[in-house]
């Protein structure tokens, strides 16, 4: 008796709290892409590939109202140029909330721009761009998007990138309602990707692929209505202590080393671009 009440305890917060890195199978589905995109080696390894005819994409089974979510990625190798790989968080409906990385290919040995944006109740607008200080295309690294009530943080192989704080008491919208699902897809965007379109998709080179592997969430998983969260923080507080993680010194450090070496725009000093003044969550520190 006393230890089917201990499973009983356990089991959830086990099992809906962290989804261990193993079989993508469990927590993907591939969505498009009519056999371009395939999870292999036992569910180790998924990649996307993208021809002529079609790209291709899969989304998370789960939907999440918070987390910590680590994926490795090894972005499409050699000339990218014109492709796009996105890799992001989205809810549904009009007034939608979405937290994006987009990966713009390039020329064999020019630089991917890594493209940041946050949605909140259907308006972004908010874009920060980065070059990355390794090649994205040799081997995997990871990409976290930590998104807890206070703060959303991007980080690359945990360095911090980029942290949008909850701004809500001047005005601006927060995700903190919708439960998001994660999505991934490669597509061409030879219209804008690459020095603003002027550089092509080379078709020659198809197919283009990029892989997926070690997924990581921490993360509040919602179904039927609630948050798996809410009965494992009150059980076991350690395993949600991420909900109200902060950048902490060397976080911070490191985050100015790469918005002064790294980044390459940034919509918060973008002044032709807002002749009305700037968003407001871009005067707050
Ligand atoms: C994923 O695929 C399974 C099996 O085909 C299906 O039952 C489920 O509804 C799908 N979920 C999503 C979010 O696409
Ligand atoms: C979005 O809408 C689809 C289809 O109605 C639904 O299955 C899904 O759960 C909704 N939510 C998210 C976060 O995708
Ligand atoms: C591609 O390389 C060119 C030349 O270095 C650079 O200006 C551009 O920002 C790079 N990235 C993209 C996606 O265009
Ligand atoms: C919870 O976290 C604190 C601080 O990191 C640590 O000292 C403590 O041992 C942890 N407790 C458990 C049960 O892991």
């Amino acid at each position: 008796m006393a230890s089917t009440v201990y499973c009983m305890l356990l089991f959830p917060l086990l099992v809906m709290v962290v989804a261990f890195a193993g079989d993508l199978n469990k927590d993907f589905n591939i969505t498009w892409g009519d056999g371009r995109a395939n999870i292999l080696n036992n569910g180790e390894l998924l990649t996307l590939s993208l021809d002529k005819a079609s790209g291709s994409g899969f989304q998370s089974k789960n939907e999440y109202l918070f987390g910590k979510i680590d994926m490795q990625l090894k972005l499409v190798p050699g000339n990218s140029a014109g492709t796009v790989t996105a890799y992001y968080l989205s809810s549904n409906g009009s007034s939608w909330d979405e937290i994006d990385y987009e990966f713009l290919g390039n020329l064999s040995g020019d630089p991917y721009i890594l493209h940041t944006n946050v949605y909140t109740q259907g308006k972004g607008n908010r874009e920060q761009q980065f070059y990355l200080w390794f090649d994205p295309t040799v081997d995997f690294h990871t990409y976290t998007i930590m998104w807890n009530p206070q703060r959303i943080i991007f980080s690359v192989d945990g360095t911090p990138v980029r942290e949008f704080k909850n701004s809500e008491a001047i005005g601006v919208p927060y995700p903190k309602n919708q439960p998001m699902r994660i999505y991934s897809s490669l597509w061409n965007a030879d219209d804008w990707a690459t020095r603003g379109g002027r550089v092509k998709t080379d078709w020659t080179k198809a197919p283009f692929t990029a892989s997926y592997r070690n997924f990581n969430a921490e993360a509040c998983i919602w179904s039927s209505g609630a948050s798996s969260c809410d009965q494992a923080s009150s059980t076991s507080p350690n395993a949600t202590s991420w909900l109200s993680q902060e950048l902490d010194a060397t976080g911070q450090e490191r985050l100015k080393w790469v918005q002064k070496n790294y980044m390459i725009y940034n919509y918060c000093t973008d002044n032709n671009r807002f002749p009305q003044g700037l968003p407001p969550e871009c005067n707050i520190s």
